[in-house]
Formats: structure tokens, C-alpha cells, sequence
């Protein structure tokens, strides 16, 4: 019988934040190993790493995606962004600046996956109601449960910009 190679590999563009990255990827490396470990992107968090808590929430052409669960290689050629692309501690976006001053974090683990959900709403949906909030933000967990001040955060985000 024909023995398996061990790993396979192939050279990808990465578009993230932008930038095109030329990367040569494992294929079965995850975007969100990508991100963190080969671009040191650490926004993103690797909490279940199965797709259920949406801590490494990026958005793939402008939908929010778990990138613990998508691969790398279906990514090649697409726009990624993280939160490291919204903005920086010098100059933070309309969400950033609503989550920091309406408490919308406790431990911050799950922030940037809660951000970048609330990006791809905000981006389709300037004035959401409550529940619209909510359903953009279902597959997003946090464990310290901050879920209203979080809501109120992106209440307040959209209250900002539509001001
Ligand atoms: S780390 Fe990806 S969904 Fe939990
Ligand atoms: S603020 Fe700690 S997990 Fe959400």
C-alpha cells in the first residue's frame, strides 16, 4: 500500500488588515493559527477551538467567521480582518472607544471576537435594535458574563456614529 505523505504544504496570499501576506501554509493549519502564531496577530483568541465560543471571531470578506474552524488555505485570495485592523491603542475605532467606556469587557478574553461580530452588524445595520444586537452576537460566549454591558457597548458604538 502506498504510504501517505506526512504533511502537505502550499504557498497562499493572505490579505489580512490590507496587507498581502505570501505565506507558505500547511493545509492543515487553521486561519487562526495563521493569524497568531505565523503573523502574531494574538487578537483573535483560541478558546474552544472547535467553533463554539467565537473568542477567534475575524471577518472573511465581511462575514464574521470562527477562524479556529475554517482552514487556511480557504482564505487565500479573500480580505481577513481582525481586530488589530479596527484600530490601536493610540487611536481606537467607535467600538473599541464604546466597549472601553461602557465596561463592555471584565477579563477582555472574549472582546475581540465580541467586536468583530458587532463590526460586521454595525457594517450592514447602522441603528439595530436590542434583539438584532443579540442575534449578531449569538455565537459569541462570555464567560465572565458581561452580556449587558457588552450589549449596551454596542448600543452605544452605533448611538456614536449615527451622531
Ligand atoms: S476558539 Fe474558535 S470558536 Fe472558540
Ligand atoms: S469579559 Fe471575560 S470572557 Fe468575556
Amino acid at each position: 500500500m502506498a504510504q501517505l505523505p506526512i504533511s502537505y504544504s502550499a504557498s497562499i496570499t493572505l490579505n489580512v488588515n490590507g496587507t498581502d501576506h505570501q505565506i507558505e501554509v500547511d493545509h492543515r493549519w487553521t486561519l487562526l493559527r495563521v493569524l497568531r502564531d505565523v503573523l502574531g496577530l494574538t487578537g483573535a483568541k483560541r478558546g474552544c477551538d472547535r467553533g463554539e465560543c467565537g473568542a477567534c471571531t475575524v471577518l472573511v470578506d465581511g462575514d464574521p467567521v470562527c477562524s479556529c474552524s475554517m482552514l487556511a488555505l480557504q482564505v487565500g485570495g479573500r480580505q481577513v480582518r481582525t481586530v488589530e485592523g479596527l484600530g490601536d491603542a493610540n487611536s481606537l475605532n467607535v467600538l473599541q472607544e464604546a466597549f472601553l467606556a461602557e465596561d463592555g469587557g471584565q477579563c477582555g478574553f472574549c472582546t475581540p471576537g465580541f467586536i468583530m461580530s458587532a463590526t460586521a452588524l454595525l457594517e450592514s445595520n447602522t441603528d439595530p435594535t436590542e434583539d438584532e444586537i443579540k442575534a449578531a452576537l449569538v455565537g459569541n460566549i462570555c464567560r465572565c458574563n458581561a452580556y449587558g454591558r457588552i450589549i449596551e457597548s454596542v448600543k452605544a458604538a452605533a448611538k456614536s456614529e449615527a451622531s
